[in-house]
């Protein structure tokens, strides 16, 4: 399906990029009342009654902080189907009772104790594994293995369980192209971490599990239903979504060789690649809320009961923000971009998603030189990034040598 004006359309299967489409939204439409989403297989009762799309930086940025009137309630009906009541669906005191309990072993400093002990390791052994082929796909060696097994080992799953819980991860977020086989993942993992759940009842144990299983509201117990829901969260968005963005960042940096030789002297410059690579190519584009009255956004007026598309991608490209905004660029000049969302749900992963990244590209670096991308690997299919909601590389082809 395509969207939009001739010349510039927004072709909804994610095959071509969405950005052109995104910039000409910004110039001429950034509130825009209209959906990227088809409706037509879903029945009448279920389709929302009005529908948005924020464009422009501003745009999205208020509507993140104003969570009364753009609520996320509406997670319950759609990925709550699947994953339970999670902290993403919820709002006011709910969600800031759940989030503190969460918050502790996400944040910065809990990070300076994985990081030698479990994220340096992962890394390094996967690198490792693949140093001395002269070549490889990176998305299938490292870019979807390196957060699975540093979110497996943080949880305190069992290593013998790893297999299992990579493939039941890969259906879990293959849920949007494959209902049935997320759904049964989705079962499975239940009953997976109930096992888990109910031995650190019998036995606490120091990871993320443990921690939820002690934590405490107003002297009460997360309940065994609320611990598996945010489990399950922390696939589709702590795993999907820095599998993606660490290949787009490698993408970006192998098609811009000088900045990828830049990086490798001078590491120091990672943080700025990061950050410039999440803004650049947003690995998830948009999220959804629903106004709960009228709001003025920009010069238009959006009614209660709207459903509003909040697109991160346009906005991190939001040409009154950045200069030259379509340019990946890792020395411009700091200015925070929106990828990690904001307000009360802004991403509890961020430090996580930033430290894993790091550790996984000064690993990469110190392990292989000269590496190569090699865009048309004679597949026919040429190595890029693709999708609307979720984009990332269909592969990485590249070739190198090991360091000394
Ligand atoms: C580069 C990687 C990541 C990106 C781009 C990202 C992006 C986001 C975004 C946009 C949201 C807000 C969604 C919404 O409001 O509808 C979010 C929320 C969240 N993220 Fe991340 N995320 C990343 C990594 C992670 C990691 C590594 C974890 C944990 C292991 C994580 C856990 C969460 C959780 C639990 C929430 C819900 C927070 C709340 O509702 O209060 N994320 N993330």
């Amino acid at each position: 399906m395509t969207l939009g004006t001739d010349p510039v359309t927004l072709d909804t299967t994610g095959e071509t990029s969405p950005y052109p489409y995104f910039e000409y939204m910004r110039r001429t439409d950034p509130v825009w009342h209209g959906t990227f989403m088809d409706h037509s297989q879903m029945p009448e009762e279920l389709r929302p009654n009005d529908e948005w799309v924020l464009f422009g930086y501003d745009g999205v940025f208020q509507a993140f902080r104003d969570d009364r009137v753009f609520t996320s309630a509406a997670y319950d009906k759609s990925i709550g189907l699947v994953m339970g009541h999670t902290i993403l669906a919820m709002g006011g005191k709910e969600h800031h009772d759940h989030r503190s309990l969460v918050a502790k072993a996400f944040r910065a400093t809990a990070m300076e104790r994985w990081e030698p002990s479990v994220i340096g390791p992962v890394c390094n052994q996967l690198i490792d594994e693949i140093k001395y082929q002269g070549h490889a796909d990176l998305v299938k060696a490292l870019t979807f293995e390196f957060p699975t097994r540093i979110i497996s080992v943080l949880l305190g799953l069992p290593p013998e369980d790893l297999d299992m819980f990579r493939r039941l991860s890969l259906d879990l977020i293959s849920i949007p192209t494959d209902i049935v086989a997320g759904l049964n993942a989705a079962a499975e993992l239940h009953g997976y971490f109930l096992n888990q759940v109910e031995q650190r009842r019998r036995k606490r144990t120091d990871d993320i599990i443990g921690d939820l299983v002690a934590a405490e509201i107003d002297g009460e117990k997360l309940t065994d239903e609320a611990i598996i829901a945010f489990l399950r969260l922390l696939l589709p968005a702590g795993l999907e979504t820095t599998y993606r963005s660490s290949g787009n960042l490698l993408y970006l940096l192998l098609t811009h060789p000088e900045q990828l030789s830049m990086v490798r002297q001078d590491r120091s410059l990672i943080p700025m690649a990061i950050e410039e690579g999440l803004r650049v190519e947003t690995p998830l584009t948009m999220v959804m809320r629903t106004t709960t009255e009228e709001i003025k956004v920009g010069d238009k007026t959006i009614p209660a009961d709207a459903q509003v598309d909040l697109c991160m991608g346009s906005a991190n490209r939001d040409e009154s923000r950045w200069t030259d905004a379509n340019k990946f660029d890792i020395r411009r000049p700091r200015q925070a971009h929106i990828a990690f969302a904001g307000g009360i749900h802004m991403c509890l992963g961020m430090h996580l998603a930033r430290m894993e990244t790091q550790v996984m590209l000064n690993s990469l670096l110190d392990r292989v030189n000269d590496l190569t991308f090699v865009p048309d690997d004679g597949s026919g299919d040429e190595a890029r990034i693709v999708g609307l909601t979720f984009r990332s590389p269909n592969k990485l082809p590249v070739t190198f040598t090991p360091a000394a």
